[in-house]
């Protein structure tokens, strides 16, 4: 009989641990009483994020900063490479992860999306040229991603070779100098960092669609709610779509 109570006892400790010792999110409590959103970012993406004279600026921080004030709290951005986004996101280290994020189930499993407030796509990006024309002539050739993106993950899949790039600035600059033969990246950033001028062109053909929305550490249930609603109401009254346009680029709901 002690024995089974100590089994009971163990097995319930156990599941305590599991559900309670966790990293929790922030709750919408938490964020207010603190007075500030904390948000990782890798500003390396424009036109969503980037850096201006040592300022991230795009148009997620615009988004951001009206949710914010809805919230009644300050932005706080904090700044890193994707893939330790991603890792600090899960880990609760942040408040809230805002960095062109594509929803997909793999995350979905290690944490929170708001709704997605926009559908992005993959591109290759090849040098001006190249006999490279579509996803079909990827076979046998290398492409530069960024590492811990959806480009990385699906290009793998996919059995394309892929050379990762902590910063999205390298995985450019790896087809400039021709290390790659290609550059699997999102369709707006390519769009903005191909205007940069080095003799690169993107192709027709998307390799995927993909939602983005802003990503939260599991216990961050009421704060992902609250912040849907506020996201709801800058989509619907046109906030979005004119910040989409400030940036050159045409709003189109998901
Ligand atoms: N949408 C892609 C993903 O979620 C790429 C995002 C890269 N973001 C960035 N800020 N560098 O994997």
């Amino acid at each position: 009989m002690k024995k089974i109570i100590a089994l009971v006892l163990a097995v319930m400790m156990m599941a305590l641990c599991f559900t309670g010792c966790g990293p929790k999110g922030a709750t919408l409590k938490d964020v207010q009483k603190a007075g500030k959103l904390v948000v990782a970012t890798s500003p390396d993406f424009p036109p969503f994020e980037s850096l201006e004279g040592g300022k991230v600026v795009g148009i997620e921080v615009d988004i951001m900063e009206l949710i914010c004030k809805e919230l009644g709290v300050e932005l706080e951005i904090v700044q890193m490479d994707f893939d330790s986004v991603l890792v600090g996101i899960q880990a609760a280290k942040y408040d809230c992860a805002m960095s062109g994020i594509t929803v997909d189930e793999k995350r979905q499993k290690n944490m929170l999306f708001t709704d997605p407030y926009y559908n992005a796509a993959q591109v290759i990006v090849v040098k001006e040229g190249s006999a490279i024309q579509g996803k079909a002539d990827l076979t046998g050739k290398t492409v530069s991603v960024q590492t811990g993106t959806t480009a990385e993950s699906g290009c793998g899949d996919a059995g394309i070779a892929v050379m990762a790039f902590n910063a999205n600035a390298d995985a450019k600059a790896a087809l400039t100098t021709g290390k790659v033969d290609a550059w699997v990246v999102d369709n707006l950033t390519a769009m903005q960092m191909v205007e940069e001028g080095d003799g690169l062109v993107i192709l027709d053909e998307k390799l995927t669609e993909e939602p983005y929305a802003f990503a939260f550490a599991f216990g961050s249930e009421d704060l992902v709610e609250k912040i849907n609603e506020i996201q709801k109401k800058l989509i619907d009254n046109g906030t979005v779509a004119a910040i989409f346009e400030n940036y050159g680029e045409t709003y189109v709901k998901p």
